[in-house]
């Protein structure tokens, strides 16, 4: 089962139980006694679960008579095909609009369904204050000074201990604390490439590395992407033949925006492959404990013998985007690296970097991302089906097995940057597929931020964006 509260993972349960054909549509689901037997649960557990299948739309309640399989089932769309962008290198355009989306994830009254920024409802924000005032108290003569790279050791100690998880053996000495991944993305970048230099990357890819990427003066190299299993590994080694590469920059843990996850023999080969050719490979995992299924994929990081992965993530989709805080594992690039972190910022905050170091040693990190796994697998779960119920036939959406963002790929005919547009009139944000690519690619694409609560005012507007694509 997922993981999550009890009353969830039956629900997840009952909700393949209904996908798989066990109750058809009309069907009446058992009692809750005998479900709660079925399940070995108590039947308040069965009530919430059915609770939340109502919710989501699998199920509805006729009075007095129980719970039944809806009749009309929205099917779930299917998956868009992988990719095809242009495989040439090219310097970074389109990405003006960026900022406007950005600036509307914190406006109070818009339906913030563009940047991929988590609703406070889904973050330990209490747990995070206490941390905060707690390290503010204990602090004492440390808060007023900088805690210079690589960074608070406590911290990095916690970090290392977790990133064992992801397979990774690292000692605190083999991190380096920054502000955020983007701030890891780009040391990574500048100590391994210069300007003019040819950067690969997954095409759709995440637009805050194509901004890093013309920043820094690079140019992006976009390569074909499946849905499902990652980057194409004999895509990249005929771009690798044909065009002087001198890093990539990948995600294999629930990608932004696809949420797909590289096989661990892919991950093995991408690692060996790119080890032998000797061409640095800058790992973004800061979706990588957000898998629905609980299990905590390995990073690329884990197979690297040579040094040659640069690991980068950070806090801001688990705790808070707020707290400016994330990590990387520099492999043989950390000198350069905390000496760029030194004269680029001096150093992260300090008073983050406590209360975090303390909130991983008592605050409940793992039972929150059990919660917040739970809760994003069943956002995701409710905008698919709402995607299937409200947008043109033809729409096709990404079945991600992390994260909680959705990738659609609209009819032919649907301009995103003009629906974006329509959309942000109605106070409504959502991602333009353009931006997801160096060259505006994906122009009948959107991505959906689906860590947002459920709600009739969110339900209204994944209508109203859908009206908007069936009429072009
Ligand atoms: C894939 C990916 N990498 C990096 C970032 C930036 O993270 P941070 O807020 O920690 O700088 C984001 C945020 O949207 C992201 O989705």
């Amino acid at each position: 089962m997922a993981s999550g509260k009890l009353y969830e993972q039956v629900a997840s349960r009952l909700a393949e139980q209904i996908d798989e054909g066990l109750y058809r549509p009309g069907d009446r689901l058992p009692g809750v006694r005998r479900l709660a037997r079925q399940f070995g649960v108590s039947i308040s557990t069965i009530v919430q679960a059915q609770g939340l299948l109502e919710d989501d739309g699998h199920l509805e309640a006729r009075p007095r008579s129980g719970y039944y399989v809806r009749a009309q089932v929205w099917p779930r769309p299917e998956a868009p095909a992988i990719s095809r962008p242009t495989v040439r290198p090219m310097p970074v355009t389109g990405q003006e609009l960026v900022l406007r989306l950005v600036q509307a994830a914190n406006e109070p009254d818009f339906i913030q369904l563009g940047a991929a920024v988590p609703a406070p409802d889904f973050l330990p924000t209490r747990a995070i204050q206490r941390a905060l005032a707690a390290a503010a108290r204990a602090g004492g003569r440390e808060l007023a000074t900088y805690q210079f790279p690589p960074g608070s050791p406590e911290l990095r100690r916690q970090i290392a201990r977790r990133m064992a998880d992801a397979g990774c053996r690292l000692t605190p000495d083999e991190i380096i604390i920054t502000s955020g991944c983007q701030d890891a993305l780009i040391l990574a970048l500048r100590a391994v490439a210069s300007p003019g230099d040819v950067v690969v990357i997954e095409s759709p890819s995440f637009y805050g590395l194509l901004q890093a990427i013309d920043s820094l003066g690079m140019k992006a190299l976009e390569i074909p992407t499946d849905p499902a299993t990652g980057i194409s590994l004999e895509a990249l080694e005929l771009a690798l033949e044909k065009w002087p590469v001198r890093a990539c920059v990948l995600t294999a843990n629930f990608s932004n925006p696809l949420g797909c996850v590289m096989p661990v023999d892919k991950k093995q080969a991408l690692v060996t492959l790119l080890a032998r050719l000797d061409i640095p490979l800058i790992e973004d995992d800061i979706y990588g404990e957000l898998g629905f299924a609980g299990d905590r994929p390995p990073a690329l990081r884990a197979f690297d013998e040579t040094g040659g992965v640069i690991y980068c993530a950070s806090f801001s989709k688990s705790l808070s985007p707020g707290l400016r805080l994330g990590w990387m594992a520099p492999g043989r690039w950390r000198e350069q690296i905390e000496y760029l972190k030194y004269v680029t910022s001096l150093a992260a905050p300090t008073l983050s970097q406590l209360a975090v170091a303390d909130f991983l040693q008592h605050g409940g990190y793992d039972r929150h991302l059990r919660q917040v796994r739970g809760a994003y697998a069943r956002q995701v779960a409710i905008m698919t089906r709402a995607v299937g119920k409200y947008f043109p036939d033809g729409a096709r959406v990404t079945q991600p097995r992390g994260g909680f963002v959705l990738w659609v790929e609209l009819p032919e005919k649907v301009d995103a940057l003009s629906l974006c547009q329509q959309a942000l009139e109605q106070r409504i944000s959502i991602a333009p597929g353009p931006v997801f690519s160096a060259s505006g690619k994906y122009r009948n694409f959107i991505r959906l931020n689906c860590a947002q609560p459920w709600n009739d005012a969110l339900d209204r507007a994944l209508m109203i964006v859908g009206r908007m694509a069936a009429t072009g």
